[in-house]
């Protein structure tokens, strides 16, 4: 067995080691309902748990959205565009002395069909979820995870069966958060070369 051509070079895991070197996240816009109005907060650290329909994210208990989500047990999830970089962004300004958000006024939102919350307009798909449990003790996070109580996607984005996947990608690119600190806008992709045996 052969090392690696290149060095390995260790990093102290003294401190969390994320800002070492880039890896790849999706980015999602949360949103709960909190007092007469709602909260969207902008998560990396999320994706589906699971192959039946479940969703989680990374949270902790000093932001408002666990609270609202503990409180109302609902949440919904858009994943917006790479246009919409901006308002993923406004999501997380910090709050007012009031403890208000005014930046979320420049994200235009609509009401959600199934659970009493909102959805974020120009995203490309929506999820609504009912809360099914926080999992606390990761250090300083806490494991947030719905059920999907309901789901839909721009016809733009939707798969059909008489078009081409990368075809589709080109023409509405992903929004891949590239952590720490960058994004990228994903239109070019190819078919993962699955083993002529593989199942799931
Ligand atoms: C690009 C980006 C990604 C983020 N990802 C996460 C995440 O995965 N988990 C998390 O707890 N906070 C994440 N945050 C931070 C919170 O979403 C942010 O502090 C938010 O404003 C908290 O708002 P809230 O108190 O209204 O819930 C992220 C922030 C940014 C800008």
């Amino acid at each position: 067995m052969e090392r690696p051509a290149h060095g390995h070079v260790p990093v102290s895991i003294e401190t969390p080691i994320w800002s070492r070197f880039y890896t790849i996240a999706p980015l999602v816009i949360v949103g709960t309902r909190e007092g007469d109005g709602h909260d969207l907060a902008p998560k990396h650290m999320a994706m589906p748990l699971g192959w039946d329909n479940y969703f989680c994210f990374v949270c902790s208990p000093e932001h408002a959205t666990q609270a609202n989500a503990q409180r109302t047990r609902q949440f919904t999830v858009s994943f917006p565009r790479p246009e919409q970089i901006v308002e993923a962004s406004l999501a997380a300004a910090p709050r007012e002395e009031d403890s208000s958000k005014p930046s979320l006024a420049a994200i235009p939102v609509f009401p959600a069909s199934t659970v009493d919350g909102v959805l974020v307009r120009d995203a490309y798909l929506w999820l609504e979820c009912e809360l099914d449990r926080v999992v606390e003790g990761f250090g300083r996070n806490t494991l947030i995870v719905g059920r999907i109580v309901a789901a839909s996607v721009d016809e733009r984005a939707l798969r059909v069966s008489d078009a081409d996947d990368a075809d589709l990608i080109r023409q509405e690119p992903l929004l891949a958060y590239v952590s720490p600190g960058r994004f990228a806008s994903v239109s070019e992709s190819f078919s993962f070369p699955y083993h002529v045996n593989f199942k799931l």
